[in-house]
């Protein structure tokens, strides 16, 4: 603050939250915001938001960065260039994954993971832990050290030859995370049975990338959310359900909250905006591959299903599940490699979305009248801030908060172009798609990081967010 009033000032956008909206002035001083009125005098800084909307910065909690894969395909994305695309898609936060390789420590994934984001980051940034090995010690000793310190969720997988783990596993980790006060995300498909479909499939010699979509049956995904909703209610706790793909997984979750039970549930942009028949490519060839990921696309049933879930509370939050490979790549380090040639198996899983995922939902939900602003910004800003402890600093429009704000122009029309993506994959699943409502300006802390298609920051100066117990300080979803 000086003799001239707030440092920025922010003047006649629509302010949207997640229960209102209004057209207000908005003022920034320190990076936090000070001031919202009617009409604020001064500002070093001033932007005139006339037509736009002023909304939360996205939260994209659920983005895969700078993973390592050990079968020689890479991530197409490190922190710098996963950051720098999601502040370039209207988002301030992502919460991406410190993978715990299996006979390593959680603490030196952590360091790991840091290690790896360190001055690189262009939005704020949080981990989840992935568990791929829970031993007593890690779940006695590791994990209720990390919580305290503020690393308070984490992810867990009912597939993946290299992570998944078995029910009795997946009962210990329900049971420390209870105890500690941290939060279970769950990938709830079963393991047994996409590798028989698999084998199945391969016998027949149904190897195209499309067969992916066969081997991770929707009802596969529906049995394995059931068992991870019994095993929590058993032990008491809530979990997450991520990356929610149709109907039959949805319709358990619906059935756990009918009975009382503290099931959430994430949705992502590939299940609204893709179907299993993009995986057939051109002609059943190789170009399904780009379309790959777990739980796969489904079909219009599902994605009307989904559409339900996302208005009536179903889900709480929409993430990316940004998972980015090459499609090429250099030799060997793309989906496409010998070895995916031979099997659909051997595709890596995953798409990039963390740029697309605001527009896609505006454009389809907003835009299209399935969704009011209201439930845009709380499924995609204010609930993943209450859900994994960052609100109210992050997911809200109030005194006090971070001045981490998205400016949203509603009315532009135009379509999705890897050309002007800022990611580091070599393709969009999303090409060509037409997209009315895109961000035009993007400011973390108080500072305008993204503007008019280009990042205006010089420096990354995303910072690291250490968070609160989820199941103590989540408020109401
Ligand atoms: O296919 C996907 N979703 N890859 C990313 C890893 C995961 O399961 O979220
Ligand atoms: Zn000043
Ligand atoms: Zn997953
Ligand atoms: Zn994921």
């Amino acid at each position: 603050m000086s003799a001239a009033g707030p440092d920025l000032v922010i003047r006649g956008g629509t302010i949207v939250t997640a229960s209102d909206r209004f057209v207000a002035d908005l003022a920034v001083t320190d990076g936090k915001i000070t001031q919202i009125a009617r009409r604020i005098e001064g500002g070093h800084e001033q932007i005139d938001a006339t037509g736009l909307l002023v909304l939360p910065g996205g939260i994209d909690a659920h983005v895969h960065l700078a993973q390592e894969q050990g079968d020689g395909t890479v991530m197409a994305d490190d922190f710098s260039s996963g950051t720098r695309s999601a502040i370039a898609g209207g988002n301030t936060v992502v919460m991406p994954f410190a993978l715990q390789r299996r006979g390593q420590s959680l603490r030196q994934a952590v360091q790991d993971y840091h290690a790896l984001a360190e001055g690189k980051c262009w939005s704020d940034v949080s981990f989840h832990m992935i568990i791929t090995d829970p031993t007593p010690q890690v779940l006695g000793q590791e994990l209720p050290a990390l919580v305290r310190e503020g690393y308070t969720s984490f992810k867990v997988f009912m597939t993946y030859d290299d992570m998944v783990l078995n029910d009795a596993e997946l009962l210990e980790v329900f049971d420390a995370s209870r105890r500690e006060g941290a939060l279970v995300m769950v990938h709830a498909e079963g393991h047994d049975a996409i590798k028989f479909m698999t084998r199945k499939l391969e016998e027949r010699g149904q190897t195209a990338p499309y067969f992916h979509a066969e081997a991770h049956a929707q009802i596969a995904e529906r049995e394995a959310t059931h068992r991870a909703i019994s095993h929590a209610q058993l032990v008491d706790v809530p979990i997450v359900i991520v990356h929610v793909s149709g109907r039959e997984p949805m319709e358990q979750i619906q059935w756990a909250r009918r009975r009382g039970l503290r099931v959430f549930a994430e949705t992502c942009p590939q299940y609204i905006a893709l179907t299993a028949d993009d995986l057939k490519g051109l002609n059943m060839d190789f170009e399904g591959a780009k379309y790959v990921c777990s739980p796969p696309p489904r079909d219009s049933d599902s994605q009307a299903a989904i559409w339900q879930g996302l208005r009536d509370g179903t889900f709480d939050i929409f993430s990316s599940d940004h998972c980015p490979f090459y499609f090429q790549g250099e030799q060997g380090t793309g989906k496409d490699n010998a070895r995916a040639r031979t099997s659909f198996k051997w595709v890596p899983n995953g798409i990039p979305g963390v740029e697309t995922r605001l527009p896609l939902l505006f454009s389809e939900g907003v835009s299209k009248g399935r969704i009011s602003l209201e439930r845009f910004v709380a499924l995609t800003s204010t609930n993943p801030a209450k859900l994994y402890g960052l609100y109210p600093q992050k997911g809200a429009l109030v005194i006090g908060a971070d001045a981490d704000i998205t400016l949203w122009d509603p009315e532009r029309t135009a379509p999705i172009m890897q050309e002007s993506l800022h990611h580091g994959a070599d393709y969009t699943p999303f090409e060509g798609r037409m997209i009315t409502g895109w961000p035009v300006r993007t400011i973390l802390a108080g500072r305008t990081v993204f503007q008019g298609g280009e990042i205006v920051e010089p420096e990354a100066k995303g910072r690291y967010l250490l968070r609160g117990k989820p199941l103590e300080v989540m408020p109401p979803i």
